[in-house]
């Protein structure tokens, strides 16, 4: 009976806590208001929603898509999501081992998939570099249009501790903005360079808003 109360006791405790309101109550009910916004929105007459048109593929033109973090959760997901509808999808991601392991699965459900994996890291200035010219030798070599069509900085992390980067950052400023940032600046020509409409998506997360000593951080 004592153990009960005991546990019944935490249990009230968690429900007054401020990381249960604004984790299971808040972000629910700001998660539920997206979606009403979204089905009205799109119910509408007066409709800012701009639908996503299908890639158109060629002969001579299969839309090239660079995912982050395509190793795992929603990189993967987009990656088999995008190569199903013809995309050539560029895979990034930290390990060689995870790259070649979804590699395998999208290329055990799509036979024909066009897939090119690159190990990069994020959090290194060196690795962005490193990628951004094997990405060019790539398009050169395979003889396709020095472009590409689509980037997603989906990779991110949430570090429970503090570590720093090679270039002395905090690493999941690195992962999450300081590198998405560099690859998307030194991306940017091959987006500009594409004679069809090129997109970026970012996914992030509203996490940072847990941060506290955001000041302290930054002086
Ligand atoms: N899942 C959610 O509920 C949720 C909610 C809000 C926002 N998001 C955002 O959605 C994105 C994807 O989330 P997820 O849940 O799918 O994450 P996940 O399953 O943990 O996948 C993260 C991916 O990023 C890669 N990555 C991490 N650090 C990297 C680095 N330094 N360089 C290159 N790649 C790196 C990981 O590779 P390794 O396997 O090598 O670590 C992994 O492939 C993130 O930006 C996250 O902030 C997710």
């Amino acid at each position: 009976m004592v153990a009960i109360m005991r546990e019944l006791g935490k249990a009230m405790c968690f429900v007054c806590s401020v990381e249960f309101w604004r984790m299971a109550v808040l972000w629910t009910f700001s998660l539920l208001t997206s979606y009403w916004q979204l089905y009205t929105t799109r119910h509408s007459s007066k409709s800012y929603c701009f639908p996503r048109c299908k890639p158109q593929v060629s002969q001579t033109m299969r839309p090239v898509s660079v995912i982050t973090g395509a190793t795992s959760g929603l990189g993967a997901a987009a990656a088999h999501a995008l190569s199903r509808e013809g995309f050539y999808v560029v895979l990034v991601g930290r390990s060689s081992c995870l790259l070649s392991k979804i590699v395998t699965e999208i290329k055990t459900q799509k036979e024909d998939a066009y897939l090119k994996a690159f190990q990069v890291d994020l959090m290194s200035f060196q690795s962005i570099l490193d990628f951004k010219s094997s990405l060019q030798q790539w398009l050169l070599n395979s003889e396709m249009h020095l472009s590409i069509q689509l980037l997603i900085n989906n990779a991110g992390i949430l570090a429970t501790s503090s570590r720093l980067t090679p270039e002395g950052y905090d690493e999941m400023l690195g992962t999450n903005y300081i590198g998405p940032f560099c690859l998307t600046k030194l991306l940017l020509p091959l987006l500009k360079n594409s004679p069809i409409p090129s997109r970026i998506v970012n996914v992030t997360s509203f996490t940072h808003r847990s941060c506290k000593n955001y000041t302290e951080f930054c002086t």
